[in-house]
């Protein structure tokens, strides 16, 4: 995810187009993305700390060939980004952090494999979790559902991040605006930036070959949040109410959109 920035008026030629065998790359490096996140999948559990987490993923991106993209990242200490309950994003693997009955969790895993980056990111609730937290948690992944088919070649940007916007705030929950997906693959964050706020007709024009983020980040309460400042990192949800995201990679292709990582 990527924080706004005052930055120069976007011109459709800063979005990189990407070539097929860069595509290629990027796939490869998405498909490892996913196996990582299945890992985390089918290990997760009350009991676990949040920087067993962090192992599990250093441990996994290492054994197919390839790095953690977090991992000191502007100075991000750990290999994965694991955001407990009011946190939005960003939050760091800890020892002390231990997952208990009723928590939900984003665990936010980006890969690089032969220089092509891939990110997508996951919820997981632990054990029993309330029907209110849980609810959050299935609107949060339709929200991708919701987005994904307004990604076609030639329609504009924020005719997806309008349409995921009207689908949260139609089930009662608000959208972090300052927040939003970005450009990947040759990169971390490359353009455009992606908002899930955005007007209907807004933004860059889609075009075969474009990859990007989907992943809007969803509070049950207000949409206002605050940066911890110990850590300078951790994104909590300013009234402390529950926040839940999903993430896919997407690409842009002469028919609609392939995803390739989730
Ligand atoms: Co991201």
């Amino acid at each position: 995810m990527r924080q706004r920035k005052r930055r120069k008026i976007l011109k459709v030629g800063n979005v990189l187009i990407k070539s097929p065998t860069q595509l290629d790359g990027i796939r490869k490096s998405g498909e490892i993305n996913t196996a990582i996140l299945d890992y985390v999948s089918s290990h997760i559990r009350a009991g676990v700390s949040t920087e067993e987490i962090d192992r599990w993923v250093r441990t996994e991106t290492k054994r197919m060939g390839a790095k953690a993209a977090p991992l000191n990242f502007e100075g991000f200490p750990k290999s994965v980004c694991t955001s407990l309950n009011s946190v939005i994003c960003h939050g760091i693997p800890k020892e002390e952090e231990i997952l208990k009955e009723g928590d939900i969790i984003n665990v936010d895993v980006s890969t690089i494999y032969d220089g092509y980056y891939s990110d997508a990111s996951r919820m997981f609730c632990i054990g029993e979790v309330s029907a209110d937290k849980r609810r959050l948690v299935q609107v949060a992944k339709e929200a991708i559902q919701v987005g994904l088919m307004e990604v076609k070649p030639f329609l504009p940007i924020g005719n997806m991040g309008h349409a995921i916007h009207m689908y949260i705030q139609s089930q009662g929950y608000s959208v972090v605006e300052e927040i939003g997906g970005h450009g990947v693959g040759l990169e971390f964050h490359e353009d455009p930036w992606v908002s899930y706020t955005a007007p209907r007709g807004s933004g860059e024009i889609l075009l075969p070959g474009m990859v990007f983020t989907i992943e809007p980040m969803i509070n049950m309460g207000s949409p206002d949040f605050y940066v911890d400042e110990s850590d300078g990192w951790t994104v909590y949800t300013e009234d402390g109410m529950p926040s839940a995201q999903w993430e896919v990679t997407v690409a842009v292709t002469p028919t609609g959109y392939e995803i390739l990582s989730r």
